[in-house]
């Protein structure tokens, strides 16, 4: 069997898969339009998403969307949208980062209950996920036979490698987005073909383009030529697909789609690759606050450049960094040394200068040298606030750049050095050193 079909043997949906989600989509629908109707104002219920497009991949969930009429007001949408998801969904649970919406499980199946505007062209949009049902008709009137399957391929592609979804945890390409890739090229293989020749600020279109946009890769919308469908990927992860598409190409293999789950490193294997390198690590760990992934993801990479910030600023030399949200939040840095001399030299002005007096004021007999003369500056050797990057991240972290819902530190405890090397840091650590492309182990 080629690559493709064995894939493909894994990932279509069975007939008893097909059957399962048809009978649950007949039956969510069912409920979700007698909810809706008993509201007699006039709401229309869609099935989107990859379940509506044939285009998913093993169990998918179901996007069922409400559609409001424009004149109701959108905190009326948001009321009667929620409630509508509770009483269908027993354990839906409210979630939003920008637009609210229930998820939930319906016969075994992740639901999204997303309420909308019932919109007549995508450029009137109210509401973020308005262009949704847009999307849907597109895909469903363009896809031609034979290319559903393809985008069940490059989505299982990206998944292996890791390039698949776009929510703030991923910052990769959206269902949506990897099935305009194949409209655009026509399948999996010519996608990587032209992925491999990609450029960072790479420009696709299956149509007219709008706006300008500043984005490491811009699909312009079809069915709104003003939206990037592609914003929400990063440049590492525009990258990383092209790299992975060079890969796949030279010496194309099931494991790129398939990619062999990774055990993190032992503490052992851990010491001695530290031993290896000479560097030092700090991990700082922070409770998890209750908020979701859409919002945590984005504030712990903010805090996570903040501690970085803090620490250069300390004199500190960052070689790398990485995060770990589990039951806490743990931030791993590579740093040159986790402690510092206590010396450290702090240039002043020119002796011609007016100010030179009171530099000469401030650090006769303060620092740990007299003031001295370089290249006709003064410059003296003073103490360093902070020697050991564990005790500043401790009492200066609060001054920090942090995500908002982390400027409490609850939970805050910092460890550099030998100190970091232990087993509950075990795995933020393996993450960081462990540079094996997933299709590589
Ligand atoms: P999905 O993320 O479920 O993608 O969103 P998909 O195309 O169905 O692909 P897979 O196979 O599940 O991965 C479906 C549609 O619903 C919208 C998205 O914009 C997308 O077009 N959506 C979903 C929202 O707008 N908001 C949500 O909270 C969820
Ligand atoms: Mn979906
Ligand atoms: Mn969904």
């Amino acid at each position: 069997m080629g690559i493709e079909e064995e894939v493909l043997s894994r990932i279509k949906p069975t007939p008893e898969v097909r059957v399962r989600v048809s009978k649950a989509v007949s039956s969510i629908l069912d409920a979700v339009r007698s909810r809706a109707l008993e509201r007699e104002m006039g709401l229309e219920t869609m099935l989107v998403g990859s379940v509506a497009k044939d285009t998913y991949v093993g169990n998918p969930d179901l996007d069922i969307f409400v559609l409001f009429p424009t004149m109701v007001k959108r905190k009326d949408l948001q009321r009667i949208g929620l409630e509508i998801g509770r009483e269908v969904l027993k354990d839906g649970e409210a979630r939003y980062a920008e637009h609210p919406y229930i998820h939930g499980t319906w016969d075994g199946l992740e639901v999204d209950l997303v309420p909308c505007y019932a919109i007549e062209d995508p450029s009137e949009l109210r509401s973020a996920v308005d262009r949704t049902p847009f999307h849907t008709r597109y895909v469903n009137s363009h896809l031609r036979e034979g290319q559903h399957d393809q985008v069940r391929l490059l989505k299982q592609f990206m998944k292996g490698v890791g390039t698949y979804g776009a929510e703030a945890r991923t910052q990769g390409f959206s269902g949506y987005l990897t099935e305009l890739l194949v409209l655009r090229y026509g399948g999996m293989d010519q996608v990587l073909e032209a992925a491999s020749t990609w450029k960072k600020g790479q420009v696709l279109t299956l149509g007219e383009n709008g706006r300008r946009f500043d984005e490491p890769l811009v699909f312009y919308d079809p069915v709104d030529r003003d939206r990037n469908v592609a914003s929400a990927l990063s440049i590492n992860n525009l990258a990383l697909f092209i790299h992975a598409a060079r890969e796949y190409r030279a010496r194309p293999s099931l494991r790129f789609f398939f990619p062999r789950p990774r055990e993190p490193l032992s503490l052992s294997q851990v010491n001695e690759a530290m031993k290896e390198r000479g560097t030092e690590l700090l991990v700082v760990r922070l409770d998890r606050p209750d908020i979701i992934d859409d919002d945590l993801y984005p504030q712990v990479r903010r805090t996570l450049e903040g501690v970085v910030d803090l620490l250069e600023r300390g004199g500190f030399v960052v070689y790398d960094k990485g995060f770990r949200i589990g039951s806490a939040i743990q931030l791993a840095i590579e740093l040159e040394r986790a402690t510092l001399p206590v010396a450290v030299r702090h240039d002043g002005p020119p002796a011609w200068i007016d100010n030179a007096r009171s530099f000469l004021e401030k650090w006769n007999g303060r620092g740990l040298s007299e003031p001295f003369l370089e290249n006709g500056r003064w410059t003296v050797m003073v103490r360093r606030e902070h020697t050991d990057a564990a005790a500043l991240v401790q009492d200066r972290l609060g001054q920090a750049a942090l995500g908002s819902d982390l400027r409490g530190l609850e939970g805050l405890a910092a460890a550099g050095g030998e100190l970091a090397l232990r087993e509950e840091n075990r795995e933020v650590i393996s993450d960081l050193l462990d540079k094996r492309k997933a299709w590589e182990v």
